[in-house]
């Protein structure tokens, strides 16, 4: 038992607590644990307001930051929330002695809507879901926001929505979550409530080497609100290292002031609907001219989802055992690394196939092949038929409609885009997004060496970084409308013989000698703003 709980500033309760427990539970519950210095630095945005008597802490786990708030100011009341039995046990059990903390086994979302807190400090549960899996909490926020959500979020979001809705009149927000939001489609409506309430102050960017949360692969942003009338401004900083971590003291110590006005904007300046790394990072794509959205010559889309690969990919000695012959069988890539080169021909289809890799998807729309039936029955023994995406197909075991592409892209990268130019005309798996060129269109038609030149070079690379997701660790992630609306340098504006040099390197290239630099080098003379 331990007498004084504040005084435990660091990560060690967490620690010992993490060794007792399994990662499946953990994740289950997505206990991720804030580091004690950067909890620490996010008390100080609650301290600061002079006013602070109540604090919630939605998302409550071991307590860090009430313990860090309770280390500088032992007289608030604090609320905590906690789901899962387990940690909530361990957390009682170590401020029992602490009467102003009262932690309560319910889930945050459904509960305490009505009441409001000088202070609120979390790191929430991060779950993506669906609207058919959670649409309770759907509704709950819809009611009570006003608001109306699309299908697809996280978890995290609604906390802080809800979170912002519970703040007393000069009320402060600290919570620390994925960046993600900032920059993905769901983020639009959480920025725009952002926005709209005004009660955004500072966005800060932890741009660490290494994950913030040990296991969680996960980059992530420090938000702080507050609930008053004292600017219209909002900045934007980032933080590389835990040193860095001064530089919060100073943004709190200020407020309302900015020590200096880069990365500020104000709120008429935001716009939800975009990225809003570009207020954080800088965008390649301004050291270009001449630059038109990939959209013009080419859509992405993404590769075939089967429902279940287990049942559906086949690799040759697969096919035998079952006696399903190649006619009803799909050539297909099924994994991002059986592709080693930036070209996939026939050969090296015919090499996987020979070493016995999945390269084929049951294709069995319309046979009326026994073995094929049987396989199909073996299928619905193993309730294939009755997985989320097969369900809504009919016949459940039919494929989604997708022509082979004449290029693929690689959908998770840690070293920069990856373009494969699909020779062998053969189908991809969802590792890879489609892409296919537009054929009609004046202006929009570019012939596919061309392109595909372009796409292997640094400089293509480079651009497409401003729309990539950072997923921590340095691996990115690109969704076929981040590439849809990303920029490329409009290949038209090229000379006939610029044009030509880029083919004749393309064609050494193809050989196997490495000259996509030369490349570079006649976009970088044809494109860059001097
Ligand atoms: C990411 S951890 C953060 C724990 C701690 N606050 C910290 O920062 O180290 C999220 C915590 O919220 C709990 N949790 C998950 N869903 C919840 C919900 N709906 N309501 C309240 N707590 C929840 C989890 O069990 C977990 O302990």
């Amino acid at each position: 038992m331990i007498a004084t709980i504040e005084h435990v500033i660091n990560n060690s309760i967490e620690n010992d607590y993490s060794k007792s427990i399994s990662i499946e539970h953990r994740k289950k519950f997505a206990q991720f644990f804030t580091p004690f210095p950067i909890a620490d630095a996010m008390s100080k945005w609650i301290l600061g307001n002079d006013q602070l008597k109540s604090v919630l802490e939605p998302a409550f786990g071991l307590g860090i930051f009430s313990r860090a708030i309770l280390n500088h100011k032992k007289d608030v009341y604090i609320k905590g929330f906690e789901v899962d039995d387990t940690i909530f046990d361990n957390a009682k059990k170590h401020f029992e002695n602490t009467e102003n903390v009262n932690i309560l086994l319910q889930d945050y979302m459904y509960n305490d809507w009505k009441n409001k807190y000088d202070g609120i400090i979390c790191n929430p549960p991060y779950f993506k879901f669906h609207n058919y899996d959670n649409k309770n909490i759907l509704k709950e926020i819809e009611t009570n926001l006003k608001c109306k959500l699309n299908g697809f979020t996280n978890l995290y979001t609604l906390f802080l929505l809800k979170s912002i809705h519970q703040l007393s009149k000069n009320g402060r927000c600290a919570y620390i979550v994925p960046s993600e939001f900032l920059n993905s489609d769901y983020g639009k409506l959480v920025k725009k409530h952002l926005i709209k309430s005004k009660t955004l102050r500072h966005v800060i960017v932890i741009d660490f080497e290494e994950n913030v949360f040990d296991d969680a692969l996960t980059t992530a942003s420090i938000i702080l609100c507050a609930n008053d009338n004292l600017t219209q401004r909002v900045k934007f900083s980032n933080i590389q290292s835990l040193q860095d971590l001064s530089k919060i003291d100073n943004i709190i110590t200020n407020y309302p002031n900015l020590s200096d006005a880069k990365q500020v904007y104000d709120f008429s300046e935001l716009n939800p609907e975009i990225k809003w790394k570009a207020y954080y990072q800088k965008q390649n794509s301004i050291k270009f001219k001449n630059l038109v959205p990939f959209s013009t010559y080419a859509r992405v889309v993404r590769g075939i989802a089967t429902g279940s690969n287990e049942f559906f990919t086949f690799s040759s000695s697969k096919a035998k055992e079952y006696n399903i012959d190649e006619q009803h069988l799909l050539p297909c890539i099924c994994s991002a690394k059986d592709v080693k080169r930036a070209f996939f021909n026939l050969q090296d289809f015919e090499e996987l196939k020979q070493n016995d890799k999945s390269v084929f998807l049951l294709n069995a729309q319309n046979s009326t092949d026994k073995n094929v039936n049987s396989y199909i029955r073996k299928g619905e023994g193993e309730e294939i038929n009755k997985r989320f995406l097969t369900a809504s197909r009919k016949p459940w075991y039919s494929l989604e409609k997708r022509p082979p592409s004449p290029i693929w892209v690689s959908v998770f990268n840690r070293n920069g885009l990856r373009f494969i130019r699909n020779e062998a005309n053969i189908s991809n798996l969802t590792s890879y997004h489609c892409v296919y060129l537009k054929e009609s269109g004046l202006f929009s038609e570019i012939d596919v060496d061309l392109f595909f030149a372009y796409l292997l070079t640094d400089t293509a690379k480079l651009i497409f970084q401003d729309q990539a997701r950072e997923y921590g660790n340095g691996l990115q992630k690109f969704e076929p409308n981040d590439l849809n609306k990303a920029m490329i340098l409009n290949l038209n504006c090229l000379d006939n013989d610029s044009v030509k040099k880029i083919l004749d390197f393309y064609k050494l290239y193809k050989q196997g000698i490495n000259c996509i630099d030369e490349i570079d080098k006649i976009l970088i003379k044809n494109f860059k703003m001097v």
